[in-house]
């Protein structure tokens, strides 16, 4: 075929499947693939799934917003003992969030929605492949000795901390009674562990966490954990950028950082998708 003939045929091809892509409805929001529906009353994020659908009165002037439970899940990111433990220096705002956090790990569990937790856990090879800002900003004395990888000794005479954040050491397990929900979570099959090596658990190409939500179709996400500024939003900008749901959690994120950090997130988060308290979400789900 000549050239140009070849060339009419695919832009013919193109346009009649974006014919096919374009909706009709001018409520609906996306494509074929990834859409949201705008009702008088709210949002539809299940993509034209309704069974089982679940909708929450999250506080938004556009209503109500309707869900796909096999599509979401809860993201727990970071609710590590580092961040967290007393005897480590952690954060008792984020250490009051963790009652709030088991209710919300309940009933997600009990509608069929999956919880996730997305935490730091380095390898050998992360730490060959962290660039230096990551290294200073994991210092704890200002030199490189005490960074990612670093033993941490022992606390409370016999807890062998392990070495700073990485894959299976005791510092980077989930804190205080978190620790059993997750144990006993991955082990029922209600609970999914993703090990991240950025703040972001959803930056790059692509990393554990996206492999599993491309894996299993789901795309609308509920996030919370420590610090609200930091990992919570770096995961939840990439999602968003990914083309996923994006719902902040309020009561169930803090951050060791200046107010105006939060004041950031939640302004941002409200225009990527929605913020809402467990308060909002919990009698609908229990
Ligand atoms: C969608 O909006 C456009 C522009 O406002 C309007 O011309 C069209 O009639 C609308 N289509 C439907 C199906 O309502
Ligand atoms: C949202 O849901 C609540 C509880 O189900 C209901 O009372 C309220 O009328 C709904 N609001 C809208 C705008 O749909
Ligand atoms: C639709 O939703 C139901 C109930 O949540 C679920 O079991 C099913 O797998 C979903 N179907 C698809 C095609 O995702
Ligand atoms: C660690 O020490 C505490 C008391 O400080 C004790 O209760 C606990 O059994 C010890 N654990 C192990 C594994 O030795
Ligand atoms: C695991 O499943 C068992 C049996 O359904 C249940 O009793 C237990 O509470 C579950 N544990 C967690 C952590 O979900
Ligand atoms: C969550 O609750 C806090 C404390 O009452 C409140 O300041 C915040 O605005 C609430 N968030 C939303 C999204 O309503």
């Amino acid at each position: 075929m000549h050239f140009f003939g070849y060339a009419f045929a695919i832009l013919s091809a193109v346009c009649s499947a974006r014919a096919q892509l374009v909706n009709a409805n001018n409520n609906t929001f996306g494509n074929v693939f990834n859409f949201w529906t705008k009702r008088t009353d709210g949002w539809d994020l299940t993509r034209g799934n309704s069974t089982n659908a679940i909708t929450l009165a999250l506080p938004h002037p556009e209503g109500n917003v309707t869900i796909q439970p096999a599509a979401s899940a809860l993201v727990i990111i970071d609710m590590q003992n580092f961040f967290l433990h007393p005897d480590l220096g952690g954060d008792p705002l984020g250490r009051a969030l963790v009652p709030t956090t088991i209710d919300m790990i309940h009933a997600f569990r009990a509608n069929g929605m999956k919880v996730f937790w997305t935490n730091w856990g380095l390898t050998e090879f992360d730490l060959m492949s962290m660039p230096p800002a990551f290294f200073r900003g994991f210092s704890s004395d200002g030199t490189s000795a005490t960074s990612f990888g670093s033993d941490m000794g022992t606390i409370q005479g016999n807890i062998s901390v392990g070495r700073k954040l990485m894959r299976g050491s005791w510092n980077a397990q989930p804190f205080g009674d978190l620790f059993e929900e997750q144990v006993g979570g991955v082990a029922n099959g209600t609970d999914f562990y993703f090990n991240k090596n950025r703040l972001s658990g959803m930056w790059g190409t692509s990393t554990p966490m996206q492999t599993f939500l491309e894996d299993n179709l789901i795309t609308t996400l509920f996030f919370g954990g420590v610090n609200i500024d930091q990992c919570v939003w770096g995961t939840l900008l990439d999602s968003y950028y990914k083309g996923y749901d994006v719902i902040l959690v309020d009561d169930i994120s803090a951050t060791t950082s200046p107010s105006a950090a939060t004041g950031m997130v939640d302004f941002n988060a409200a225009l990527n998708g929605w913020r809402a308290n467990s308060t909002d979400i919990l009698p609908t789900l229990m």
